[in-house]
């Protein structure tokens, strides 16, 4: 791809799902990916798989929430030349879904550290470093196109994905007021069928509550509407390469979705009272 001049790609949540599409599309292009998650066998089957395809890659083991890990990250990368391209993508989405007042406060907590906090680790170690470089480089910071309507039972995630959204957009206008050549995207997608989504997901506990629970009529939603989801980590992860290259600030990978937050947004324009708009 002609657009496409990065060395070093860190991806972060990258030993799975559309972290690990990310890292092969980009190793694809010749870039060396330093996949970055937590310690264990997925991480390093996923370097496995990628070095056996012919692509440079690398591991880190990385909990994004914590600041003094993912320093060390931006130390180990400088050694392999510095990062051109960062995603940060690691996310979690939680305990089951249920009202926000009965969540666990710890269970808020630490949606918020990872999906957030996790970010905002990641842009402390690495934006400095990317000014300082002079080079062309990108951050993508992965969000969700639950950043951009309104919907119940799982508010922990919501809420972080709003705020990650907010975060990008003010990222994007303050890196625009210096010298440095460095773009931002924040992709938005809707369900892909990954760990995060599939069985096994971060709620194990999904299927306790009662049928007639409003909360689990909801997670029966979003299981079905994830049958029928058509777009794949790899789709996402072309979406991604093309917004780097074209310098593209929205990712929106589903075409449902852009419907969906259009009416979340004429709710606003008309000041009507917030809808669910699934
Ligand atoms: N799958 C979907 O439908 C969907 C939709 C919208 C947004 N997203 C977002 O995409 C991103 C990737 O999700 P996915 O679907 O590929 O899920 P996934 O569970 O397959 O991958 C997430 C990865 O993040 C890693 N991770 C979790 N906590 C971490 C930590 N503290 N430090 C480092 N790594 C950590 C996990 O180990 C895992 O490998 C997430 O931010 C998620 O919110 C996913």
């Amino acid at each position: 791809m002609s657009d496409w001049h990065y060395q070093t790609a860190v991806v972060t949540g990258a030993a799975s799902g559309l972290g690990l599409a990310m890292a092969r599309a980009f190793g694809r292009l010749g870039t060396q990916v330093v996949l970055a998650d937590l310690p264990g066998a997925p991480l390093r089957q996923a370097v496995a798989h990628l070095s056996a395809e012919g692509l440079r890659v690398q591991a880190v083991a990385v909990d994004v929430t914590d600041i003094d890990s993912v320093q060390a990250l931006a130390r180990q990368v400088d050694e392999w030349g510095g990062a051109d391209v960062l995603c940060n993508n690691a996310g979690i989405t939680g305990d089951r879904p249920r009202e926000c007042w009965a969540q666990d406060p710890a269970n808020w907590r630490r949606v918020l550290d990872v999906n957030l906090l996790g970010v905002v680790h990641g842009l402390h170690a690495f934006v400095p470093r990317m000014i300082t470089s002079g080079r062309r480089c990108h951050i993508v910071n992965t969000a969700s196109m639950g950043a951009l309507i309104a919907l119940p039972y799982i508010a922990p995630y919501i809420a972080s994905k709003h705020a990650l959204l907010a975060l990008s957009q003010s990222l994007r206008l303050e890196l625009k007021q210096t010298a440095a050549d460095i773009g931002v995207s924040v992709l938005c997608p809707g369900l892909v069928n990954t760990a995060m989504t599939g069985p096994g997901r971060d709620h194990p506990d999904s299927q306790c509550a009662a049928p007639s629970d409003p909360a689990a009529a909801f997670a029966r939603q979003v299981d079905n509407a994830l049958g029928d989801a058509k777009v794949s980590a790899a789709d996402v992860a072309d979406e991604v390469v093309s917004a780097i290259c074209n310098r593209r600030f929205r990712i929106m990978t589903h075409p449902g979705s852009l419907d969906l937050a259009r009416r979340h947004w004429q709710q606003l324009l008309h000041r009507s009272n917030p809808e669910e708009c699934l």
